[in-house]
């Protein structure tokens, strides 16, 4: 097969492909992510990159997304373009998605530091000729009489005891997660017990590295999901593993790949070797725990959506291919429900709403919206689509929270004002900035309550001259509003296409909500607590999350940001077996409802694509 080389800019990485290969995955080779909304089917648009030679003609898809100007100037779409030569290739930041806020902290429980991992110094008389006696079961018993009563293990270490024991002075290290004694080793290494908590998420992949030895956090790492490439939501990826042989195995690849990337940068960051990692905790979406478990899971996207197993499970890692210690485990914390994972069994964990006498609400807003509605008397969970709108996905000028991205919009004297990531000059509305925009638009009267951008003329007379000369008339008869000049001919514009995006998202969302309201027979003032969780969620303002609709009308001061609790709930359960023991029981207690085929789901959706 023929090869050529490709440089990609900025980065100057660069690698030599076979001819044929899409632009798009060969970055994705080179670790370079680029924005691939619609996982290559050629409707987003997202993934525009700058080839300057040695690319396949342009497509008749190119030919409908990219303007004739964009083509001349050497605009592609790196899902269509391939690779016929020689290349140079340019991923513009908007489409690079390196530089991404992603949320690493969050609510933490109330949990007594006490793993289920731990190290025992073990010395063991040595054997008395004539005296009845084991080495392994002498092992045994001296854990017996600390409190360890060990119920598995693997043989090999009967294999390999007895001479650990005499070359090591009868003194020995055994690792025990519960009752699995899972290694011993020479001497005391009791101070070397390290364990990652892992937040799986379809666009993001948070992990901390735990000191199980003291309860200290040592390092923190985060990435893109590789698999972004692949569709943005949990639909579009489980679509491409049905669709394609050989997807789940590519998908799998591509998650444990970087997760064994984010394990060395903690092991780099904390100074420690990799063999220190005896045992990782898994919290994340059904999807993405089916895919590391090598699950087929297309079963979710079809009616009536069964999931293979709730779990939890523990695995070798190394049958995952996760490289930490050699006779490390995996732990997965048990999913909810079909679409409801245990990112929210693990955001449930570190919050209290089974002991709760009042109704509480969490709501995790990402592409695909979670919601658990309920007190200690009742919980009920669902899950409704929302969309990658908050990514800034079909969003004319959305981009994912990165440099450059507006994340904060006001209205201060009558005219805008916004805030972008990193104080850079603005390329793109990111998902707060975007809700911001919208909620100060429908608070100024320039949008009504339909989400319609008016025309200056039908604009209330409080309306400012600045904001009225914003407006820009597209000739179908509907109004955009300008945002940000970029230069003379360009900016950054809020289409009204995108206000449709953004209804769509928050009616999805509320629509969850107002299922779970109507079961558990609740009006709005009834909730006590809302819990808002995820990443979009923390950056989003209560008042901006009640205007809109995104949630029901309860007063702000009972909106509670608790950031990224999946992962605060994974390392949880490392560092407590009280917060094991809460987590597993929980997923069973929590009821679901399957909300795709109600009616009144369709007709709160109707209801509530107006803002209130
Ligand atoms: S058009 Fe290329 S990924 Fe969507």
């Amino acid at each position: 097969m023929t090869e050529h080389k490709i440089l990609f800019l900025p980065g100057k990485k660069t690698a030599t492909f076979d001819e044929g290969i899409l632009f798009r995955e060969a970055a994705l080779d080179l670790g370079i992510i680029i924005e691939s909304t619609c996982a290559g089917l050629g409707t987003c648009a997202k993934c525009k990159v700058n080839i300057k030679e040695g690319a396949s003609p342009p497509t008749k898809v190119e030919e409908q997304l990219l303007t004739p100007h964009e083509l001349t100037k050497g605009v592609r779409l790196s899902c269509q373009a391939r690779l016929i030569g020689d290349s140079v290739c340019v991923v513009p930041p908007e489409s690079l998605t390196f530089g991404e806020q992603i949320m690493t902290e969050g609510r933490q429980g109330r949990f007594a530091f006490d793993p289920d991992l731990k190290k025992f110094f073990i010395k063991i008389p040595p054997a008395e000729l004539g005296e009845k006696y084991f080495d392994f079961d002498m092992l045994l018993a001296q854990l017996q009489q600390r409190g360890v009563e060990i119920s598995r293990y693997r043989f090999s270490l009967v294999r390999e005891i007895a001479n650990l024991l005499r070359q090591h002075d009868y003194q020995i290290t055994a690792v025990v997660d519960q009752n699995y004694l899972i290694t011993l080793e020479a001497g005391d290494t009791t101070p070397a017990l390290f364990g990652v908590a892992f937040d799986l998420g379809t666009t993001t992949i948070a992990a901390k590295l735990l000191n199980l030895a003291n309860g200290q956090v040592a390092a923190v790492a985060s990435a893109l999901n590789p698999q972004k490439s692949y569709g943005a939501d949990v639909i579009s990826r489980v679509n491409y593993i049905v669709e394609h042989p050989g997807g789940l195995a590519l998908l799998h690849r591509l998650i444990i790949k970087q997760m064994n990337e984010l394990l060395a940068q903690l092991c780099v960051h904390a100074g420690i070797p990799a063999q220190h990692i005896y045992k990782i905790a898994v919290a994340g979406n059904t999807l993405m725990q089916y895919i590391v478990l090598n699950i087929d899971p297309r079963h979710l996207a079809y009616s009536p959506y069964t999931p293979v197993f709730q779990g939890p499970a523990t695995l070798d890692a190394k049958e995952l291919g996760l490289q930490i210690h050699p006779d490390g485990v995996a732990y997965f914390l048990p999913n909810l429900a079909c679409f409801v994972g245990s990112d929210i069994t693990a955001v449930l964990t570190v919050l209290d709403l089974d002991e709760q006498e009042d109704i509480q609400l969490v709501v995790d807003i990402g592409t695909n919206g979670e919601m658990v509605l309920g007190s200690k008397d009742r919980l009920l969970c669902c899950s409704s689509p929302a969309g990658p709108a908050w990514e800034g996905a079909y969003i004319t000028w959305g981009m994912r929270a990165a440099r450059g991205a507006i994340e904060r919009a006001e209205i201060i004297e009558g005219d805008l004002q916004f805030r972008t990531i990193g104080s850079a000059d603005p390329i793109g509305i990111c998902g707060s900035g975007l809700l911001d925009l919208v909620c100060e638009f429908v608070r100024a009267g320039v949008i009504d309550k339909t989400g319609r951008i008016l025309n200056a003329d039908e604009m209330p007379p409080l309306v400012n001259d600045k904001l009225k000369a914003r407006l820009v008339h597209h000739d179908n008869g509907s109004n955009h509003i300008a945002i940000a000049k970029l230069d003379a001919e360009k900016s950054i514009m809020l289409m009204q296409k995108d206000i449709r995006e953004v209804q769509l998202a928050k009616s999805a969302i509320v629509s969850g909500i107002k299922i779970l309201m109507q079961e558990l027979r609740v009006q709005p003032e009834d909730i006590a607590q809302v819990y808002i969780a995820g990443a979009f969620g923390n950056h989003v303002r209560g008042q901006d999350a009640v205007d809109c609709g995104l949630i029901p009308r309860v007063p702000v001061e009972r909106i509670k940001f608790i950031g990224n609790a999946a992962l605060a709930g994974a390392e949880a359960v490392l560092l407590a077996q009280a917060a094991r023991r809460k987590a597993e029981p929980l997923a069973k207690l929590v009821g679901y409802v399957e909300i795709s085929e109600r009616s009144d789901f369709h007709e709160f959706f109707v209801e509530s694509m107006h803002f209130p």
